[in-house]
């Protein structure tokens, strides 16, 4: 296998728990938080690949809020501070607890880290900002610019061309199956990061199963030539 020279890194679900946002304002939303926020992100990922599908691009912020209204409105809720709140606090994603050791690891090894999401610039740039790994990122990568979302092929095409490496040379880290799935059969070497547990799927795609970045990164580090 060829040494990788970029880690590539899926935001949502790998690097940013994207359920902090309904715990921030946990009191308000009560007995409902849990659906809430279950539905908020099934329904996102759901838009996205709906729009990517049929041509009716619109951004990933606005994939965000309209997942977000059917999510609150699912549950009965009506309340414009709530749904402002909830998306004031998506801005600013708590990272998972092995983010920062992960990729300052990579970095540590040579490799330039990037970020990868469907995601808007000014979306990943809050974030990056507000969990300060905005210093640890070499390149920010959106599929913004191609108006399609993951897993359409070419914008892991895309994000190769982006990131300066051919697929071979890039190992890529998704907790999200599907975007994996469609990172591997592009032909990137990839980390499926089972962060929620679930039972293997995919398996098809050639992903290699890691319960956290810090074990992936464990498995990189074995691919580098001794010193
Ligand atoms: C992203 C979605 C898949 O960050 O979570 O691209």
């Amino acid at each position: 296998m060829p040494i990788p020279s970029v880690a590539v890194f899926d935001a949502y679900g790998t690097l940013f728990d994207v359920h902090s946002a309904v715990r921030r304002v946990a009191g308000a939303l009560g007995a409902h938080a849990e659906r809430v926020s279950a539905l908020w992100r099934q329904k996102q990922l759901e838009y996205s690949w709906t729009r990517s599908m049929i041509g009716r691009y619109t951004d990933f912020w606005q994939v965000t809020e309209e997942a977000l209204d059917y999510a609150l409105a699912a549950c009965g809720l009506d309340d414009v501070k709530l749904r402002s709140d909830l998306l004031e606090a998506y801005r600013e994603l708590e990272p998972y607890p092995d983010v920062h050791a992960a990729l300052a690891g990579y970095r540590q090894l040579g490799l330039r880290v990037a970020v990868f999401s469907n995601a808007t610039p000014t979306m990943l740039r809050d974030a990056l900002e507000s969990a300060r790994l905005d210093s640890i990122v070499d390149v920010t990568c959106s599929t913004h610019a191609l108006r399609r979302y993951k897993p359409d092929p070419d914008v892991y095409a895309y994000a190769s061309e982006m990131v300066g490496a051919r697929p071979e040379a890039i190992v890529f880290h998704s907790s999200n199956a599907w975007d994996a799935a469609g990172a591997a059969s592009f032909g990137w070497h990839t980390f499926w990061i089972n962060r929620a547990h679930r039972v293997p799927e995919y398996t098809w795609a050639g992903l290699r199963e890691c319960p956290d970045l810090c074990t992936a990164l464990a498995h990189a580090r074995a691919m580098q030539p001794d010193p």
